[in-house]
């Protein structure tokens, strides 16, 4: 047996703060291995990075997700009893539910209802002197997800569940601080909000179209065969409505990489299989979701190393989204490197990996790249802008990671 490298430190759990999505890449180069033990919260944990460890990562035969995520990311990012922690038919069935909602017909709708909203939001935009975009793009999507799952959206409440929304995707890795306490009570009120819905639909008291996302979850049976109860029936509608607001920050990415790249401007409206390139290296590039976390299920080995029963896993996803075995120069965007280099299930995991369906991959990958492409056509054919000086820089070791600025615009002029 080998015996795993180790972290030198008692325990590493500042240091997973402090350097988030470098956290593990870094360890791994210094360690020139894979995978290294560390502590975290005073718990034993291994560290993969890589391809083959996210072969290894994705095979349930050995690990589970059960009791995987921190208890704080339930109380913030996830919730509590959602798909995310769930394993074997129990997941997939509940996963179904979420395949199920992403049909062409539905992304495509999404899509044209972001573009209305977009056209809107550019409207106002010009009568404004400055717009932070990340902000106002996490509006644009939240009313797009709300009207295409059918869930009222109070034109009063919009800016405050806005703020919630964002608060809770923003406390993910901000340890215990104040981001962390705004983030819970975030989720605590988007759950009443949504909640609050979900009895009103069940007691006939709210109608709501029935293809659509809140009814679809509101009437959705479980493995046991049982409807969700009001509290995670509330977590699954947050489960899609949630990461669509989140896809502002690839958007916002995608505003910057036009910005500092400003040569492929031009020839992306056009190029459509550019386009789709371009869009994936910013998921690449900007990947913002540092790591994923299992347990194992039963004693195994793996590449001569010893794998303990209950053990918790993390999965390198930022790290392994930037491995020079998979990538050429991986600390540079390219915009038309998804022309050139391969992509497989496993290298390119900004989302998770392996296959949809019976995985805990992301089922909301077609809606992400449908809104990314929405804004990036907005933002190079239905308007001029300037982006004027600001503070542009990305701590990249701040989870989730944002331009410091949020990315400022203005003179905006909408274009016919
Ligand atoms: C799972 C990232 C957008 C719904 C995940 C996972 C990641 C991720 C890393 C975990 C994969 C795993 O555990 O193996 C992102 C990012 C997004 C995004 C970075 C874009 C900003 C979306 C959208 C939706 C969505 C738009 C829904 C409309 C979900 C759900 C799961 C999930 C329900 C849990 C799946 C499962 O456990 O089987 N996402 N996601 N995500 N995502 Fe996304």
């Amino acid at each position: 047996m080998t015996t795993i490298p180790r972290d030198g430190k008692l325990d590493s759990s500042l240091s997973l703060l402090r350097e988030g999505n470098h956290f593990i890449p870094r360890r791994c180069q210094r360690l020139r291995s894979d995978i290294f033990q560390t502590r975290l919260l005073f718990e034993p944990t291994l560290c993969l990075h890589g391809e083959a460890a996210a072969r290894l990562f994705y095979d349930q035969s050995r690990f589970t997700r059960e009791g995987a995520a921190p208890g704080m990311l339930k109380k913030t990012l996830f919730g509590e009893g959602g798909v995310q922690g769930l394993d074997g038919e129990a997941h997939r069935i509940r996963k179904q539910l979420f395949m199920s909602l992403m049909t062409a017909a539905n992304i495509r709708e999404l899509a044209e209802l972001a573009t209305e909203e977009w056209r809107v939001a550019i409207d106002a935009w010009q009568r404004r002197d400055q717009v932070v975009f990340f902000h106002a793009v996490q509006e644009i999507h939240l009313r797009a997800a709300c009207r295409w799952a059918d869930l009222p959206l109070c034109e009063a409440e919009v800016v405050k569940h806005c703020a919630d929304i964002a608060a809770m995707i923003d406390g993910a890795g901000g340890g215990v601080g104040w981001r962390y306490w705004r983030a819970r009570r975030a989720r605590i009120r988007s759950e009443a909000w949504i909640g609050d819905l979900v009895e009103r639909i069940r007691a006939g008291r709210l109608e709501v179209d029935k293809e659509r996302a809140l009814s679809r979850v509101c009437w959705h049976q479980d493995a046991d065969g049982q409807l969700l109860d009001t509290q995670t029936a509330a977590v699954e509608v947050l489960n899609l409505i949630r990461p669509t607001v989140a896809i502002a920050r690839y958007v916002t990415f995608a505003a910057l990489a036009l910005h500092e790249h400003p040569e492929w401007r031009q020839s992306l409206p056009t190029d459509a299989a550019l386009l789709d390139a371009f869009v994936q290296e910013v998921r690449r590039y900007y990947s913002f979701f540092p790591f994923l976390a299992a347990r194992v299920r039963a004693d195994f080995t793996w590449q001569g190393y010893h794998f303990p029963r209950g053990t918790r896993v993390l999965l390198d996803l930022f790290g392994t989204n930037r491995d020079p075995r998979s990538w050429r120069e991986p600390d540079t965007f390219q915009g038309d490197r998804f022309l050139r280099e391969a992509a497989n299930a496993y290298n390119f995991i900004p989302q998770g990996g392996d296959e949809h369906a019976t995985h805990h991959r992301c089922p909301g990958e077609w809606f992400t790249e449908a809104l990314i492409k929405v804004a990036i056509e907005q933002l190079l054919t239905r308007m001029r802008y300037r982006v004027p000086s600001q503070a542009l820089d990305i701590d990249w070791s701040r989870t989730p990671i944002i331009p410091t600025s949020r990315f400022v615009i203005d003179q905006v002029q909408a274009l016919p």
